[in-house]
């Protein structure tokens, strides 16, 4: 495994591998636990060579708290990336090596998919996942690059990046990976107490119950009882629920057969804030 943290040097190895025939990226904040492995070992059997950043992207954290807070554990995610292939390249730049002397993201329009959930309630996100995506894809230009459904909005922007930004890339989608009580992987989740921790199974248990339920139920009805599985519950708040299409993101009007729904969800346990999403049929 090769570490490097300037453009130069990866520039000077990218070009050595130019024979290669496969380049997959595997873009990340770093504090990696199995749901980004898991992206990393897709990768890395679909590709020639496999690039993975370790880099907490300051211009996407609405919130300068949650920057601050965001957990460096280097020396970790080097063993993890080392156990799953010890032919990874890992690019863990500065922020100043990314953004030179301009910490400010460009402004993007992905076409309304920007505006609801994530990019509602948290100011700027997106412009600034897009602007950081975009310049690892144009420094690195890998042929695969693989995101996680975890961040489903965040994947279906990036699509949209690809296609605006006319970028050359495949751009790989890999399923979420939960804890053995169904909470999906975060590293937000070592936050958690230990106790919150398994009673925030209610996430995942209440959208399991929703995708049981969209056979029958209208997605008000079942937007009326997630809400309420939260209600009662003091160390939850709820902040959204919505089901959409998976193309557009726009909340479901009349269930269309030829059309791919999801719900999503985001709840503070807490102070800490979580959001997962399922496929509802
Ligand atoms: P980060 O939160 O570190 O996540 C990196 C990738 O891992 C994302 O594609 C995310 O969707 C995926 N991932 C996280 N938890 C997962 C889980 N439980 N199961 C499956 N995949 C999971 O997302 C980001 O970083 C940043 O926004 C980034 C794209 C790197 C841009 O800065």
């Amino acid at each position: 495994m090769l570490l490097i943290e300037t453009e130069n040097e990866l520039r000077t190895h990218l070009a050595s591998l130019l024979e290669k025939k496969q380049l997959g990226l595997v873009p990340t904040m770093g504090a990696l636990h199995k749901g980004h492995a898991s992206l990393i070992k897709k990768a890395v059997s679909e590709n020639d060579f496999v690039v993975v950043t370790i880099f907490v992207n300051p211009t996407q954290f609405d919130n300068k708290e949650d920057l601050q807070k965001y957990p460096k554990t280097l020396e970790e995610d080097l063993k993890l990336i080392h156990e799953i292939s010890q032919g990874i390249l890992v690019f863990a730049p500065s922020v100043e090596e990314v953004y030179k002397n301009k910490v400010q993201s460009k402004s993007y329009d992905f076409g309304g998919l920007e505006n609801v959930m994530e990019g509602a309630f948290r100011d700027g996100h997106f412009d600034g996942v897009g602007t950081i995506v975009s310049t690892l894809l144009k420094m690195i230009r890998p042929n695969k690059a693989y995101f996680g459904e975890k961040d489903f909005q965040q994947l279906q922007i990036i699509r949209k990046l690809v296609e605006i930004e006319k970028l050359d890339v495949t751009i790989v989608g890999c399923p979420i990976v939960r804890e053995p009580n169904g909470l999906a992987m975060s590293s937000r989740n070592e936050r958690l107490s230990k106790t919150l921790r398994q009673e925030a199974s209610l996430i995942y248990e209440s959208l399991v119950t929703a995708k049981e339920k969209f056979g029958t139920k209208s997605a008000k009805d079942i937007e009326d009882w997630v809400i309420k599985q939260f209600e009662d519950h003091p160390d939850f708040r709820l902040e959204y629920i919505i089901i959409t299409d998976v193309d557009r993101l726009l909340p479901i009007t009349k269930k269309q057969h030829d059309k791919k729904y999801r719900a999503f969800i985001a709840v503070y346990a807490n102070e800490v804030r979580l959001i997962d999403n399922i496929a509802l049929n």
